[in-house]
């Protein structure tokens, strides 16, 4: 099938472009009135990323309204736990939550890796459903949680302020965290690479929490197993390369490191300068980010400006050049932004990049 769009693929292997690709995390939610609708005749959130059908509808709905370079399929990182039987739910405006939390060596020595077309068969029909529909329009990006940032909602149960839990773990029982990483670890790789078989050509893990993390904690129980998955992860050679792009908030202190995971790309939040964090990497990977979210909340005026702010700091700390940027927020959107305010956005990162 011929892909009509690789320009995403082209700044991941850090090859020239006409203009810098973009997409946004959480492209696809609640701030679209078509989801939402999508959403309420699906009954549940849920209802909606288990039913392959409905996944792919929602996964479209950005690109019909914006000029993205790329989809990302609609599911969440949290199907690994549900899947390997702790039993995910939602509660309105709580966020997500487990019914059987994982709290001591016992639980954690019971844990296993789910079947990908077993339990997970549904994420890869999802793959497989977006790729035919997309037809080669963009390419499609298929992710997963990070080790640690899964065992976070595991242990704490749903989401959390200080993580007491996990840190507790972590300062008393320490080879059992690390259990629950190494089982965690050996879930993502199969995970991203059944996403792959169904068709994923961009990867991409979250590393949400790894910025909770004191140095020397992020060190021992976060970045060795983002490179464990960089290295293990087996995805093909040369421009049949699937890129691999490891997100994290609050990594900027750690680009070095993972500059040199092997990893194809970093993403990085807004509280770092795009220009330092590619001065920091050395053209050893890409770099994605890293507009604040909140940037959507200004004018179309302050944004258009935010926008050529952020793509200049990239060039001017890249020797001059906009190659190896994927343009995207630090973080995902939320549910009260403006989408004209988004479809600002993407057009002024084509406009200004394409000069
Ligand atoms: O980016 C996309 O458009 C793809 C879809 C996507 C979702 N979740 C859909 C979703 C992706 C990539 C995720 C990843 C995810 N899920 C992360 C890592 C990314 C990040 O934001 O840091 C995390 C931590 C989760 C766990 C999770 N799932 C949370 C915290 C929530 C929000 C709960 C809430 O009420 O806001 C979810 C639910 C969720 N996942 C929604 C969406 C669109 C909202 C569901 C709804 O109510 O319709």
């Amino acid at each position: 099938m011929t892909l009509h769009n690789d320009r995403i693929l082209r700044a991941l292997r850090r090859q020239p472009v006409d203009r810098t690709p973009v997409w946004l995390m959480r492209q696809a939610g609640r701030y679209l009135p078509e989801y939402r609708a999508s959403r309420k005749r699906a009954g549940s959130f849920l209802a909606m990323a288990k039913n392959p059908e409905l996944a792919c509808e929602v996964t479209l709905q950005p690109l019909a309204r914006f000029d993205l370079d790329a989809a990302i399929l609609f599911s969440d990182i949290l199907t690994i736990p549900d899947a390997m039987g702790l039993e995910l739910y939602f509660v309105e405006g709580e966020g997500p939550k487990f019914r059987h939390p994982v709290r001591d060596a016992a639980a954690i020595a019971k844990l296993g890796v789910p079947d990908m077309e077993g339990e997970l068969r549904y994420v890869m029909d999802a793959v497989r459903t977006i790729r035919r529909e997309l037809d080669g329009k963009v390419p499609l990006i298929g992710f997963s949680g990070s080790p640690w940032t899964l065992a976070c909602y595991m242990v704490e149960g749903g989401g959390s302020k200080d993580f007491a839990r996990i840190k507790a773990l972590a300062l008393n029982e320490p080879k059992a965290l690390h259990a629950l990483l190494s089982v965690n670890t050996d879930a993502v790789i199969a995970y991203l690479a059944a996403q792959r078989a169904a068709g994923a050509q961009v990867l991409q893990v979250f590393d949400t929490w790894g910025g909770v993390l004191s140095p020397a904690m992020y060190r021992e129980f976060s970045l060795p197993y983002l490179v464990r998955i960089a290295r293990e992860l087996e995805r093909g050679d040369g421009d049949d390369r699937t890129p691999l792009i490891l997100f994290g908030k609050g990594n900027a202190a750690y680009l070095p490191e993972l500059a040199d995971s092997g990893a194809e790309g970093v993403g990085v939040d807004w509280l770092i300068e795009l220009g330092d964090a590619a001065k920091r990497t050395a053209g050893k990977v890409a770099l994605q980010g890293n507009l604040d979210p909140a940037t959507l909340y200004g004018s179309p005026d302050a944004i258009r400006a935010e926008v050529r702010r952020a793509l200049d700091s990239y060039r001017d700390g890249n020797n001059g050049s906009r190659e190896g940027h994927v343009f995207n927020l630090g973080h995902g959107m939320s549910p009260d932004m403006d989408p004209e305010h988004v479809a600002v956005l993407v057009d002024e990162v084509h406009a200004y990049s394409a000069r």
